[in-house]
């Protein structure tokens, strides 16, 4: 099954074919003016271009050509030659109640099917988690989601950063309690762990001998020497404990529990073969992989796979990552979602990669994104200036939903577990919609009061829609006076609602192909609008003519069916009630 756009772009390409031009120039897309047409195609412009012609006169032949198919209710020209395109009720009755027919609502699979490793997450050991790892847990978990029921196989891994200096320097303030800050004894708590960090890693800059010790330690532990390397574990599993348990709160589910530390068994063979293959080079006493390019914009610095000391890098174990994913997984597909401040790592780690013959048939993306900023336009920060903790954000968000609820008159009466699970589900609405309404790449400010509204394209907004629709389909049904039938358009709110809810295929189609879960809130809101138009104008369960009400009926569980389902893409919940 194909979706409505793909049909009509089907259809036009055909006639600009028969014409003699290129099929793909039959594009169709949504109207920009939809109190002119439904849908509308642009290709006879560049079809003019191409050809040395008067556009309108390309179009005027396409037209011909289209006219007679009985889906068409309208084709008119416009403009310098756009064909505008509207459809008749009966055809988009039809292609809707197929959708309605299908369980999984029109959307075709990827054919071929691709092996995918999306790798997210990405926190610290014993170090809190930041905004970054929140953005990336929230837009890495919905493309999961999205690549998995787009038919993908699908492998999500947390891969923490648990080896190099970092970890070294945790190790030296628990070995040294008078720089660590911090006396430990048994096995030390989150808590403490992340005092530590700071105090030592302070220290370090401060302190030659300290860096020294760090850079003595971390060399010992990547040679797993006791007590560092029990110690690390230790360490390690304390933190995993902890992050599991905020990814736990958030939704978000990983596959593998990986970590830098266990790509650290593939880099002795790697940089054995970059050098026997002459990809990596000794440039000043390290050993680094030159990566770039004549058409280079930018200057593309080599990767140091090896610095003069012998400590392998966090490109080094990116790299022996992708040979272990390659061993493991062999995928098509790897994405990174890790902040656009990064991307200068990530494009030398690929190129090094392919230059190496290291990443089999991968194709490599790094899935960049923007910061989350205070209102003071910087990365957020928690009022006393430390980074957010996890279970801190949700509870704030638990909170302003809470709030916003009794002002809403919402929950009221429910018992208080039950109210406090619904708070919750609102609460993490609205961070992860307002984090992925924005094209990713753009920074956005944090603003709970904002995101938990009822009102405007926000996560609650969505949630109370489904909400709605339940409690409809639920008094219909205490009334006995739920039927079933197909879709008929009667009044244009409903017309509008069918065109609304005809796009799905094609949304989730170009969510994936862009890595861009925005594409798919802009949708659910459209549809969640144009539901509430079609509810105001049009009574349901009231509605005294059988087919007309089995018809609206048939609306509101398609309306509702999609919402669950891309709702359900971007990790959002639907309260039972509200
Ligand atoms: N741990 C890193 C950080 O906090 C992110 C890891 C991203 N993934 C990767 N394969 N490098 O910045």
């Amino acid at each position: 099954m194909s979706g409505l756009l793909d049909l009509l772009s089907a259809k036009l390409g055909a006639a600009f074919a028969a014409e003699g031009l290129d099929v793909g120039l039959g594009q169709v897309r949504v109207s920009d003016r939809p109190d002119l047409a439904q849908f509308q195609c642009n290709g006879a412009m560049a079809a003019a271009k191409a050809a040395k012609e008067n556009p309108r006169a390309v179009a005027g032949r396409v037209k011909d050509r289209i006219e007679t198919d009985p889906v068409f209710a309208k084709v008119e020209l416009a403009g310098p030659g756009f064909i505008n395109l509207t459809l008749t009720d009966e055809f988009l009755e039809a292609s809707l109640n197929e959708v309605a027919d299908d369980e999984r609502l029109g959307v075709a699979p990827r054919d071929p099917s691709s092996t995918v490793l999306i790798d997210f997450g990405g926190p610290n050991v014993a170090k809190p988690l930041h905004v970054g790892h929140l953005r990336s847990t929230i837009i890495g978990d919905a493309l999961q989601r999205l690549f998995r029921f787009m038919g993908d196989e699908v492998t999500s891994d947390v891969h923490l950063g648990d080896w190099g200096l970092q970890m070294g320097q945790v190790l030296y303030g628990l070995e040294h309690p008078d720089v660590g800050g911090v006396p430990v004894t048994g096995i030390p708590s989150l808590e403490e762990l992340e005092q530590i960090y700071p105090a030592v890693s302070a220290a370090s800059k401060a302190d030659e001998k300290v860096l020294e010790g760090c850079r003595a330690i971390t060399a010992a532990l990547q040679e797993h020497a006791e007590p560092h390397y029990g110690l690390w574990r230790k360490v390690r599993a304390v933190s995993v404990e902890a992050i599991k348990q905020g990814f736990d709160a958030l939704g978000a589910q990983f596959d593998e529990w990986k970590g830098e530390a266990d790509a650290a068994p593939f880099i002795p063979a790697m940089i054995d073969k970059l050098k026997k293959d002459a990809v990596a080079q000794e440039s000043e006493g390290a050993l680094v992989v030159h990566v770039k390019r004549n058409d280079d914009k930018s200057e593309i610095p080599p990767l140091i796979l090896l610095k003069s000391d012998g400590a392998a890098m966090y490109a080094t174990t990116d790299l022996g990552t992708i040979v272990d994913r390659v061993r493991s997984h062999d995928p098509d597909l790897i994405l990174y979602v890790v902040d656009q401040r990064q991307h200068l790592h990530f494009e030398q780690v690929f190129r090094a990669a392919r230059k190496g013959g290291l990443s089999g048939k991968a194709e490599m993306e790094h899935i960049g994104f923007g910061t989350m900023n205070g209102p003071d336009g910087k990365p957020f920060k928690t009022r006393e200036g430390g980074v957010m903790r996890l279970e801190e954000l949700i509870r704030m968000a638990t909170d302003a939903a809470s709030k916003r609820l009794e002002e809403a008159g919402l929950a009221a009466e429910y018992p208080e577990a039950e109210r406090a699970g619904i708070a919750r589900q609102v609460g993490l609405a609205a961070v992860k919609f307002a984090d992925l309404s924005n094209y990713r790449m753009t920074d956005y400010i944090f603003d709970l009061d904002r995101f938990a509204a009822f009102e405007g394209k926000t996560g609650p907004y969505l949630q109370y829609a489904a909400v709605r629709i339940k409690s409809i389909l639920k008094r219909a049904q205490e009334q006995n006076r739920d039927v079933k039938g197909p879709v008929k358009i009667g009044a244009d709110e409903e017309r509008a609602l069918v065109l609304a809810l005809s796009g799905l295929n094609e949304v989730l189609q170009g969510a994936y192909d862009k890595r861009a879960p925005h594409i798919l809130c802009d949708y659910v809101y459209g549809i969640a609008q144009a539901f509430s138009g079609f509810y105001s104008a049009c009574p349901v369960v009231r509605e005294e003519e059988s087919a007309v009400r089995a018809s609206r009926l048939a609306l509101c569980r398609l309306t509702l069916r999609q919402l669950e389902l891309v709702l359900g893409l971007l990790g959002i919940e639907i309260p039972e009630r509200m």
